[in-house]
């Protein structure tokens, strides 16, 4: 039995707050549990005594005979705070539905209901929540409407609001819940935990969850991917806005606003996330009501020309398959539509098209074993025909449930009515086809499973590693030298081209003899940022004269120009020649920790902004698909006859930046930009790496 089983399934429940006046919260959640049929306990609390609704009210809750599984705390949150400890003593399990705690800046109050509550072996959900429906006793433990039926989808949400409304909007599309649970300000319960029972959960079939944002993200990924194959989810989470200001130093850290690592995350683990409120609910009625696709052909079966043709640009834009086998379609329909129809998917029965022709055309579809999900749409004629279009698509829906079939009817109020009578039968019907198309799109993507693949072991030299990142911590230098950084990436296997750092004259031409022509030179100093501006880097060097030159120029260039800073040395190392330039980084993400980046690189990343990110550390078969997701991925695929670029050797350094980020906590954030890539191989020509120091 899950821990969480006398939550969603209460033998008893006390409410402490139970209010004797009719519509104060504290009286609406005592009707509503013995509204909805609840067969448990209850105990209402209140120091006044007497009854509520027919029940007894206890004085205290010490009271009370048992140690209840649930109480529901509806006193102010003042009150909420001095009673805490012994509402913990008496219930395994406290539902704060008050609000005034962190939401309005009260952090100690809330910490201490959680610290009363665990002290005594009680788990909070809450503060600020509307409580919880669950279908299995069935309880409706909330202070939303009374009335909630009972079905397969699971609501989670962290706004209290937008719960509330889910419920009535749930009713209107005749969704059937499985449970409704508010999660507020998850001072101890959180969503990954409530997850982890509706997964388990037998009646409960697809999870519809709304976040704002994520404390442990790394924990709810995991709870995602462990889901079994049977439990759907839809996320909708909010705050699509980029991170505010943040104090980043590097392109990766100021490119990941927490919108884009949500986004890459989810798809990593394949959660489909929805848009907005209108999306999420079309895709969870959607999956709800319809079996999963046994395959890819989807047909369209309309009355216009014009509706259908914008259903299969819908289609493509969603990447579902139109069903193309012209000898399967002919054999389906030829016989069932008129000379002037065509039987070339979209599948036009035409104008004329009654509900005796839909009927006919609809049963072939449904019968045909070559066609997995069907899009009816309709075009209203604003005729008597409606009322038989309607008694024909839920006939025919009614007898052959087995493929998904998703019905639009276009035009005006008759429109509506026909589809307000389909959502009443519990089919999925939709005023706008490309609500339709989206909500197949989704059918199909929720019961995808995502394989990211295995991690392997590579060789690094941590000990040189840890010896780079120790003397810095030790000199409390948060940003890495870039020779340090370098040092560092090719201790973890990532092809650095060879490079030193000299401090005068004859040791620069030296290392240039080694390195061979041509080389750049670099200034290598703390204080020295843009290098480039202030004369700090010569290219392009070809000889030992132009070394000893460039060498000279550079100290004196930095001198005059920026003449407090200090000057470790010079950094000379092989000029690459041109290649794609892409970046790669890592940086920390406040929900989901260490995360890597890619895209293409050079001085416009930040202009261009195609790049992807990936929770670390990452296989590379999860890298491939990262890789391919930028936009100019064609760039690196080859154009125009071009040879393909090596993206092996991109997915073999974005790897072995995952696994150092992840074995090196301490480093915060890095940057190789540009990682030049080649025909054979990827090579670094710059980078910047900054580390925790402190705490
Ligand atoms: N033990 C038990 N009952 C007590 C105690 C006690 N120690 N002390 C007082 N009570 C009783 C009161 O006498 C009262 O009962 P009565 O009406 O019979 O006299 C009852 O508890 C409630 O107390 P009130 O002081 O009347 O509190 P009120 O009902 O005004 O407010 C509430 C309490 C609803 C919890 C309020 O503080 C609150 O937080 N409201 C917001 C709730 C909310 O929105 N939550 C988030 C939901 S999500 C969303 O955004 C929709």
């Amino acid at each position: 039995m899950h821990y969480l089983e006398p939550l969603f399934n209460p033998e008893s429940v006390a409410i402490v707050g139970a209010s004797h006046h009719e519509g104060k919260i504290g009286h609406t959640v005592v009707k509503n549990i013995v509204e909805s049929g609840y067969k448990g306990r209850i105990y209402p609390v209140n120091p006044k005594g007497g009854e509520i609704l027919g029940l007894k009210v206890y004085k205290n809750i010490f009271e009370i005979e048992e140690k209840v599984d649930v109480a529901i705390i509806v006193v102010p949150a003042k009150v909420a705070e001095n009673i805490i400890e012994d509402v913990a003593k008496k219930a395994r399990y406290i539902i704060v539905i008050t609000s005034g705690f962190s939401e309005v800046g009260n952090i100690e109050g809330e910490k201490k209901i959680v610290e009363a509550a665990r002290k005594h072996g009680a788990r909070v959900l809450g503060p600020n929540v509307f409580g919880i429906y669950s279908a299995k006793p069935p309880i409706n433990a909330t202070f939303g409407p009374s009335k909630i039926k009972a079905g397969n989808v699971a609501v989670v949400s962290q706004s209290g609001a937008l719960g509330i409304a889910m419920i009535g909007k749930a009713a209107e599309e005749n969704m059937g819940l499985s449970a409704i649970v508010s999660i507020g300000n998850k001072a101890d319960l959180t969503e990954v935990e409530i997850l982890s029972y509706l997964f388990q959960d037998d009646s409960t079939r697809v999870v519809f969850l709304y976040i704002e944002g994520l404390e442990n993200g790394r924990e709810f990924l995991d709870i995602i991917r462990k889901r079994p194959p049977n439990k759907s989810i839809i996320v909708l989470k909010a705050g699509r806005s980029k991170a505010g200001a943040r104090a980043v130093a590097s392109h990766t850290g100021s490119l990941a606003g927490s919108d884009a690592v949500f986004d890459a995350a989810f798809r990593q683990v394949g959660i489909l996330r929805a848009d907005g409120l209108e999306d999420g609910l079309n895709w969870v009625t959607t999956i709800a009501l319809s079996p999963p696709p046994k395959g890819k052909n989807v047909v369209i079966v309309t009355n216009g020309g014009g509706l259908g043709v914008i259903a299969a640009d819908a289609c493509e834009k969603y990447g579902l398959h139109l069903f193309d086998d012209m000898e399967v379609l002919r054999k389906t329909f030829q016989d069932v539509m008129p000379e002037f129809g065509s039987y070339k998917n979209p599948v036009d029965i035409t104008g004329q098209a009654g509900g005796k022709e839909y009927k006919a055309a609809l049963e072939r579809a449904f019968k045909e074993p070559n066609i997995h999900a069907i899009l009816a749409l309709y075009c209203d004629r604003g005729d008597a025909e409606l009322e038989d279009i309607k008694n024909a698509f839920i006939e025919v829906h009614k007898k052959y449930g087995d493929k998904p079939a998703l019905y639009t009817i276009f035009g005006g109020e008759g429109a509506t009515s026909i589809i307000t009578a389909l959502k009443r039968e519990g089919i999925p019907a939709f005023s706008d086809v490309e609500d339709a198309v989206s909500s197949l799109y989704a059918l199909y993507k929720v019961n995808e499973r995502k394989d990211e693949g295995e991690l392997e072991e590579i060789e690094m030299d941590e000990e040189r590693i840890r010896k780079i990142i120790e003397r810095a911590i030790k000199e409390g230098r948060r940003k890495l030298l870039a020779h340090e950084a370098k040092a560092i990436l090719q201790a973890a296997g990532v092809d650095v081209p060879p490079f030193y750092l000299v401090r005068n004259i004859e040791e620069a031409v030296e290392a240039a003899n080694k390195i061979g022509y041509p080389v750049v030179m670099k200034v290598v100093s703390e204080d020295i940022i843009h290098k480039t501006d202030v004369g700090g880097v010569v290219l392009n060097i070809e000889n030992e004269k132009e070394a000893a030159e460039a060498y000279e120029a550079i100290i004196e260039n930095c001198k005059r120009n920026v003449p407090k800073a200090r000057i470790v040395g010079i950094e000379v190392t092989k000029m690459l020649p041109k290649g794609v330039e892409t970046i790669i980084g890592a940086t920390t993400d406040a929900s989901f920790g260490k995360v890597v980046m890619f895209g293409l690189g050079g001085i416009y990343v930040e202009v261009m902004k195609d790049v992807t990110f990936r929770v670390a550390p990452v296989a590379k078969k999860e890298i491939r698909r990262m890789v391919r997701e930028i936009e100019s991925y064609p760039i690196l695929a080859g154009v125009r006859g071009e040879k393909s670029k090596d993206i092996e050797a991109i997915i073999d350094t974005i790897y072995r930046i995952g696994m150092l980020v992840t074995k090196f906590e301490e480093i915060l954030e890095l940057d190789i930009n540009p990682l030049i890539v080649y025909e054979k191989g990827a090579k670094v020509a710059d980078a910047r790496m900054s580390i925790k120091v402190g705490k």
